[in-house]
């Protein structure tokens, strides 16, 4: 479920969300209680006393029928989220999602020293281009220049190319003058070559995604580049030709890294240059554009202010779209609110061949991290319950530098009673050995396999916990997700969207492990459970 690429969640929302397993309709009455309060106020002050009592009645019948209307809705559908029933009539028409915001006036608004600009060129994967994204605009505003920003890709990612090579099939695929494939894939027609991989891939707004709409209010973005010098011309009136742009162009994905200090960086690490950003800074030219800018530690920063303005942003993409949020938090609630996560990516290219490795180091980060046991007592269990395994010697589990730079406070115990809510029954029969109770807690595992309830590679987590969940269990808080579709091209949003939904219920988790080496895993436990939790998140890259 997680293959393709893109989340949401709201990191204002979260720390509440994390202490109150019925957040959503709390917070429903709360607000209107409060506005009831505010107005009452008002009036007592001027001594109406008479309004008061009207007002109160009519509040309390307010509340009353908000009450009864939402009950209603939550017994019959998706709790807030009211154009959904359209599906079902099937006319999918349901809400779309924006693919650019158009050009406004408000950077007209910032300092002249913002007038300059600075372009990269984003690909792979949803969380690549969240890393590129995040690298961008802290190198934006550290060179106080506006960022013109790609909207996300989701669904079939363009691999890295070199620069000028990816630079054209940027512009190559924005599928101006190809709306007509919309309406011939959906009838299967003989598809013209152009519209074949029409429906793979869509562009959408960040903004519907993540917390972009309050780093806006910080730094000036400018939406709906498409990636060619016409547009450049047209909109900006800078001229690629006229030495109006400066260009670093990339022949090697590890080729430029950017530093803020002059020492040199004996450690270079993997890149084969790097770039001080003083010397960016000072470049006269209208337009810096960059190529690749994706990796944790292309940005090798050592001043405080620029190590805290990347953490203030990477603070920013949990993911806030309403209608993940709300589906995320439904399953939560079935899932009885107190429940274990794995984040397990078994299913694509390295993940593949690495999964039976992976899955069993996931698994003893779990049993003895996580729940306690010791080497012996997993040991005994692993003969115990996988009879047929060769036996093989713990994994070596590292310690975790980046996340022990940044404690939390404790975890309060996991309820020992914790199960799910009622409705929804466990797929195997729970175990009996009071040393064995930790294992019947809830377990929602994230994962990108096909049919994670049927996976051999699965079945370890399966067989130790009767209580394992997948997202395909909960069919009925994701339907909503059926009906978008983006508005750019009309193609359906809703598989593109699952993994997110995925990462988001397995972030809320009591505690959650991920698969090595997965930056979807990594941006889960650094910054989804951590941001649930009201936790700091946790920095990697350099310093
Ligand atoms: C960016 O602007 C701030 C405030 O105007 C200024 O202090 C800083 O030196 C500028 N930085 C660069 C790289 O121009
Ligand atoms: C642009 O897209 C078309 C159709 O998808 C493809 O045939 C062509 O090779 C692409 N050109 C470049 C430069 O990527
Ligand atoms: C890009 O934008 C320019 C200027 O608005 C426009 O002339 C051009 O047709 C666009 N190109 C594509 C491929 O969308």
């Amino acid at each position: 479920m997680l293959n393709a690429s893109a989340y949401a969640e709201d990191a204002r929302e979260s720390p509440r969300l994390a202490r109150q397993p019925h957040a959503k309709r709390n917070t429903k009455q709360s607000r209107s209680r409060s506005r009831t309060k505010t107005r009452s106020q008002k009036l007592y002050d001027k001594q109406l006393t008479a309004l008061i009592m009207i007002l109160l009645i009519a509040a309390g019948v307010t509340l009353y029928s908000a009450y009864i209307v939402f009950c209603a809705t939550q017994r019959h559908h998706q709790p807030h989220l009211p154009t959904v029933e359209d599906t079902e009539a099937g006319q999918a028409v349901g809400p779309s999602l924006t693919s650019a915001v158009p050009i406004t006036a408000t950077q007209l608004s910032w300092p002249d020293q913002l007038q300059g600009y600075i372009a990269y060129l984003p690909h792979s994967g949803y969380h690549n281009q969240r890393i590129a994204l995040e690298n961008a605009l802290v190198l934006a505003r550290v060179l106080n220049r506006t960022l013109l920003l790609p909207p996300v890709r989701l669904g079939i990612p363009l691999t890295y190319v070199p620069f000028d090579e990816l630079y054209e099939a940027f512009a190559n695929s924005t599928k101006t003058g190809l709306e007509y494939c919309s309406q011939t894939v959906s009838y299967q027609a003989d598809l013209p070559p152009e519209c074949d991989d029409y429906m793979d891939y869509t562009h959408v707004s960040w903004d519907t995604l993540v917390d972009l709409p309050s780093i806006r209010a910080e730094q000036p973005i400018l939406d709906g580049w498409n990636f060619t010098d016409a547009w450049l011309h047209d909109v900006l009136d800078i001229s690629a030709a006229s030495g109006d742009v400066f260009y670093l162009k990339d022949t090697t994905r590890n080729q430029y890294a950017f530093q803020d200090f002059s020492a040199p960086d004996p450690t270079a690490r993997k890149f084969s240059e790097s770039i001080h950003l003083a010397m960016l800074a000072r470049r006269p030219e209208r337009l810096i554009q960059l190529g690749t800018l994706f990796g944790s530690a292309r940005l090798h920063l050592r001043v405080e202010a620029n190590l805290l303005l990347r953490k203030h942003i990477r603070e920013r993409m949990a993911f806030t779209h309403p209608y993940l949020v709300h589906a995320a938090s439904a399953i939560r609630t079935a899932l009885g609110g107190a429940y274990l996560g794995a984040h397990l990516r078994v299913a694509d290219k390295v993940f593949e061949w690495s999964a039976p490795v992976n899955v069993r180091h996931a698994w003893w980060k779990l049993m003895h991290g996580v729940l306690g046991f010791t080497d012996d007592e997993i040991l005994d269990m692993e003969e115990e319950f996988f009879p047929d395994e060769d036996a093989l010697e713990p994994p070596v589990i590292e310690v975790d530098i980046p996340a022990m730079r940044s404690p939390h406070p404790p975890l309060p115990p996991l309820p020992a009673d914790a199960s799910p809510a009622s409705g929804l029954s466990c797929r195997g029969s729970l175990h009996l050995a009071p040393a064995l109770q930790k294992l019947n807690a809830p377990l929602f595992i994230a994962t990108d396999a096909r049919h994670p309830s049927l996976s051999p590679l699965l079945w370890r987590f399966i067989r130790t916990f009767p209580c394992s969940f997948f997202l395909d269990d909960f069919p009925e808080p994701t339907r909503s997700l059926g009906a978008l579709r983006s508005e750019a091209d009309g193609v359906p949003l809703g598989r593109f969207l699952m993994p997110f939904v995925d990462a988001m219920v397995v972030g809320q988790a009591w505690q959650v492990v991920g698969t090595e080496q997965s930056t979807f895993s990594t941006f889960v436990t650094d910054v989804l459970w951590r941001t649930y939790h009201g936790f700091e998140i946790v920095q990697r890259g350099s310093r």
